[in-house]
């Protein structure tokens, strides 16, 4: 390589170019590219190229520089050319991508204003232009030097973030530290993906912790991936290294549209639209209180039986996440009665409330699988405010615009019953399998309530089994009354019962069905979700 520390003095134009561009992709130097790789981790040009499609990337900026005089910053060594990101576009699968990538090895990827405005200029082309805009983060955050010209700089990307916010996806990437106004660009964004072990989240690291709190903890439990995809929520996805993250985030990208103008493109597939699961029919155990898995429903209805889950480990006894059905990409919400019995606690309601928000944005038709037992009875849930929780999932779902169907496929009970995707807030197909039970709340519990009163009466008549005798008579009646879906199908709360093996088929026609559904809402300037 040339000592690209000393442009040539007297060189044609052509020379001075190649000269400037070979300084630009440097970056921080030998040394730091070294120290880059040593922790296991690429350089922010390494990671382009390997989310973009081959040859794709068009650099915008490669020769701006910072302004920062103060502090020994006007040294010519610390002027790095391009400074300490590198930004442009390129294709993912063919598709207009805009990405920013942030170089660890330049001053620690720290933001300076050159940095934020050259973030800024692709996201206003990629809100001219309406396509994806990918961040790929790897920052010590504001940049020391420059004081208050790197705080409006991140502001000037926070406000960006969020007027593109429903109007183009936006992904994170979070590929190392991430601190202080680093993460709230990407908390910002429609998706979060960290690499496990290399990328770090918080706002104060350990030590400011530990000064404040007196706690002593590491990064990784304060804010690495396992931390934000399991205990925060903040991480959707998490990636073993970093081709793991691009892997995603190409599959992510496929159920996208390119903004909320589009809709997501339309796959060709080989599974059979018409195909039938038996499997399906058993799937639903005997006994109400025995729990199965909401993935084993899904996955085998989906195409090619593939779903790409979202948030797989945060609330987990909610599921969310994409599918193709007969080619076209939906939003999946189901209650999981594996976990907590498909409880909607506060958790639960705003990873879905979330995910439904999502999905209306750009266009993708929501299936929601319904067995849940209720909203979590408690002390710490109430308190912790499972009323506003549970309103932002009711006001999502009422929101929503898009083609909306709903299978019950057990309990629905209670307030959950509404909630979950139901006619009454505009459900566009509701469907119930035989096994469903639609009811204000479950057997056991209300038969103490409107049986009080008998079941004390037998209870003094003839002792305790006398009352357990009358109880199961009880429960067994009103199971036969309401714990079916005959009674709502009766109303036309449901529209149909049917048979579980139909539900890919029966969902594909009613995508289609749907196909050129149009909703709207009243004009407001916004609604006011219970935030
Ligand atoms: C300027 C920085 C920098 C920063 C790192 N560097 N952070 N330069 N401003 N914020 C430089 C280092 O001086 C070093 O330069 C190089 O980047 C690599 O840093 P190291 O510390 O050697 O790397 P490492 O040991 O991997 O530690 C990474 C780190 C640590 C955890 C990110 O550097 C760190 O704690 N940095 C400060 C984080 C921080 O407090 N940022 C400000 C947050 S306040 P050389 O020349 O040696 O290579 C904020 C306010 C915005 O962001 C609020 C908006 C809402």
């Amino acid at each position: 390589m040339t000592d690209v520390k000393k442009p040539p003095v007297h060189t044609d134009p052509l020379e001075l170019l190649h000269h400037m561009r070979e300084k630009s992709n440097w970056g921080g130097g030998d040394a730091r590219i070294e120290k880059q790789h040593a922790e296991g981790k690429l350089t922010a040009r390494e990671r382009l190229e390997l989310l973009l499609d081959r040859d794709s990337f068009r650099e915008m900026d490669a020769f701006m520089v910072h302004r920062e005089t103060k502090f020994g910053m006007d040294d010519p060594d610390k002027q790095y050319v391009g400074d300490s990101v590198i930004t442009g576009w390129g294709t993912i699968n063919g598709r207009l991508v805009y990405v920013y990538s942030q170089d660890f090895t330049v001053m620690g990827g720290s933001l300076s204003q050159v940095h934020a405005e050259k973030i800024c200029k692709i996201m206003d082309l990629a809100m001219k232009t309406g396509a994806p805009v990918i961040g790929l983060n790897d920052s010590g955050g504001a940049r020391i030097q420059e004081g208050v010209d790197s705080l409006g700089g991140y502001a000037d990307i926070f406000l960006r973030n969020t007027l593109a916010s429903g109007v183009i996806p936006q992904i994170s990437l979070i590929m190392g530290p991430c601190a202080g106004g680093a993460v709230y660009s990407p908390a910002l964004t429609d998706f979060i993906i960290m690499v496990k072990n290399t990328s770090y989240m918080f706002v104060t690291g350990p030590d400011v912790v530990k000064a404040v709190t007196k706690e002593e903890v590491t990064k990784e439990e304060l804010g690495g991936a396992v931390t934000h995809a399991g205990i925060s929520g903040i991480a959707h996805l998490t990636a073993d290294n970093e081709e793991d993250a691009m892997f995603l985030t190409n599959e992510l990208l496929s159920y996208l549209p390119q903004n909320n103008m589009e809709d997501p493109l339309r796959e060709v597939t080989k599974d059979d639209p018409l195909r039938q699961d038996e499997a399906l029919n058993t799937i639903v155990p005997d006994s109400p209180n025995k729990p199965y898995d909401i993935k084993d429903v899904i996955r085998p209805i989906m195409d090619d039986r593939r779903f790409f889950e979202i948030s797989e480990y945060y609330a987990r006894n909610i599921v969310v996440g994409f599918a193709r059905l007969g080619g076209n990409s939906v939003g999946i919400i189901a209650n999981q009665p594996m976990v907590l019995a498909g409880v909607l606690d506060i958790e639960a309601s705003e990873k879905a409330a979330r995910f439904i928000r999502l999905c209306d944005c750009f266009n993708i038709p929501i299936i929601t699988f319904v067995d849940v037992p209720g909203f979590m009875p408690g002390v710490a849930q109430e308190h912790g405010g499972i009323i506003r929780s549970g309103a932002k999932l009711l006001y999502a779902y009422c929101e929503a615009t898009v083609p909306k169907m709903t299978v019950i496929t057990r309990k629905a009970y209670g307030g959950a019953y509404d909630v979950m995707s139901s006619k009454h807030i505009r459900g566009d197909l509701n469907l119930a399998w035989p096994t469903a039970e639609i009811a204000v709340m479950g057997p056991d519990g209300a038969v103490n309530i409107i049986f009080r009163r008998e079941l004390a009466q037998a209870l003094k008549n003839g002792g305790e089994q006398a009352m357990l005798e009358e109880k199961a008579r009880l429960v067994e009646e009103y199971r036969e009354n309401f714990a079916n879906p005959y009674i709502a199908a009766a109303r036309g709360y449901i529209d149909d019962i049917i048979e579980p093996k139909e539900t890919r088929p029966r969902l594909i026609n009613a995508l289609e069905m749907l196909a050129n559904k149009r909703d709207s809402n009243p004009m407001k300037k916004h609604g006011n979700i219970p935030l």
